[in-house]
C-alpha cells in the first residue's frame, strides 16, 4: 500500500504543475460514453501512457484521456476510459485514478457505465440513477494493509451512493426532460456476459442493472470520503425468457446514443453543485 499511495501523491503531483486551480468534481465516463465530457471547456488533456503510475487501457471503447476542463468556473478533473478487472488489472490498479483524485482533493465523484438491463420494466437507452450496488466481482479494492491516510479499515457501505446528488440527478431529470430510472447496480468481473441462469439468478436477488466496472472505484471512492453519484445507460436487456446475444457493437451504440441525455444530466448535476455552494 505504502508503494501505492507513493506513486498516486507523485501523480498528483505531475497533474496539479499543470493545472491552475484544483479540481473539486471528478468524472469517469464508461463503455462508448466518452464523448460526454464536451460541455468542458479543456484547460489541458493527457493521454493516458503520458501520466507517470498511470495504467493504460486495453479496452478498443474507451479512449484512454485524462481531461481537466472547466464550467461554471468549477475545474473539473474528467477521465474518458476507465480500468477494469477483466483487462487483467488488480483491484489497486482499477483504482489507481481514485486515489490520484483523493490526493488532489476530490470531493465529489460522477461515475458512468454501460451495463446490461435486468428489470423488466427498462428499455434500452434508459439511463439509471444507481441507488445501491451489489458487489459479484469476487474482489475488493480494499485488500491488503490499509493504507490509515486515506480512509479507515472498515468504511462503511450503508449510503455508497450519496442520496443527495442522487436527488441532484432527479431533479436534473426533470429540469432536463429526460426520463430516468433508478435501481441497484450489480459488478461482475466479466468479461463473459451472463449465462441465463446468472440472469435469472441477479434479477432473483434484486438487480436492475449489470456491468463490469464501477464497484471497485466506488469503494475506493467511499473509502476515500469521496461522494458518489453513479449512472448507467441500460444498452441491452437481458430476459432468460427471451435470450437475445448482445454484442459490443450494439452496446456502443446505444450508449454512443444515449450520450447527449446523459450529458445533459451531468451538466445540470454539476450546475446544482456549483451553484449549491455559492448560496
Ligand atoms: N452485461 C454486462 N455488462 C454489460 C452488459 C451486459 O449485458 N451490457 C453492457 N455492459
Amino acid at each position: 500500500m505504502k508503494k501505492d499511495k507513493h506513486k498516486a501523491v507523485e501523480t498528483a503531483q505531475f497533474l496539479k504543475s499543470y493545472i491552475k486551480k484544483s479540481p473539486k468534481i471528478g468524472l469517469i465516463t464508461g463503455t462508448g460514453l466518452g464523448a460526454s465530457t464536451e460541455f468542458l471547456d479543456i484547460s489541458v488533456s493527457f493521454e493516458y501512457e503520458d501520466i507517470p503510475n498511470f495504467p493504460t487501457p486495453t479496452v478498443e471503447s474507451h479512449y484512454g484521456r485524462l481531461l481537466f476542463g472547466d464550467i461554471y468556473g468549477e475545474q473539473i478533473m474528467a477521465m474518458q476510459g476507465r480500468f477494469h478487472l477483466y483487462e487483467g488489472y488488480s483491484p489497486l490498479e482499477v483504482t489507481f485514478p481514485i486515489r490520484v483524485m483523493q490526493e488532489l482533493g476530490i470531493k465529489v465523484l460522477i461515475l458512468s457505465n454501460a451495463a446490461g438491463g435486468l428489470n423488466p420494466k427498462f428499455t434500452a437507452g434508459d439511463i439509471m440513477i444507481i441507488v445501491d450496488h451489489i458487489n459479484l466481482t469476487g474482489s475488493n479494492p480494499l485488500i491488503g494493509p490499509n493504507e490509515e491516510s486515506w480512509g479507515v479499515r472498515f468504511p462503511d457501505m450503508i449510503e455508497a451512493y450519496d442520496k443527495k446528488l442522487a436527488e441532484l440527478a432527479e431533479t436534473a431529470g426533470t429540469d432536463e426532460d429526460i426520463p430516468l430510472q433508478k435501481g441497484v447496480y450489480v459488478g461482475l468481473k466479466g468479461p463473459s456476459l451472463e449465462t441465463r441462469a446468472e440472469v435469472r439468478f441477479l434479477r432473483t436477488i434484486g438487480v436492475d442493472a449489470v456491468g463490469f466496472s464501477t464497484i471497485q472505484e466506488v469503494i475506493a471512492a467511499v473509502h476515500a470520503g469521496i461522494k458518489v453519484l453513479g449512472l448507467s445507460t441500460i444498452t441491452n436487456i437481458n430476459d432468460p425468457d427471451n435470450p437475445m446475444q448482445t454484442t459490443v457493437d450494439e452496446v456502443i451504440a446505444v450508449a454512443n446514443e444515449a450520450v447527449p441525455r446523459l450529458e445533459a444530466i451531468i451538466k445540470n448535476v454539476i450546475g446544482k453543485i456549483c451553484y449549491g455552494k455559492k448560496q
